[in-house]
């Protein structure tokens, strides 16, 4: 299916989308609400260490082209 990524790039939100989802450019960047955060699993490594470089973290940060 498609990733949260895909599914709000066609929004024009702000959510660019650049390395197609290869968790390689933080430019899916999103912050998912206290209520949802605990209900997806936790990020592979390929995300974590991303988000660590992004701008802009805070709990509930991800990367929303690793979220089906
Ligand atoms: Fe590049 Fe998600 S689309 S990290």
């Amino acid at each position: 299916g498609l990733s949260l990524m895909e599914a709000l790039r066609p929004l024009d939100i702000g959510i660019a989308g650049e390395c197609e989802g290869s968790a390689a450019c933080a430019s899916c960047h999103v912050w998912v609400a206290d209520a949802w955060i605990a209900r997806l699993p936790e990020p592979e490594d390929a995300e974590a260490d991303m988000l660590d470089c992004a701008f802009n973290t805070r709990a509930g940060s991800r990367l929303s082209c690793q979220l089906r």
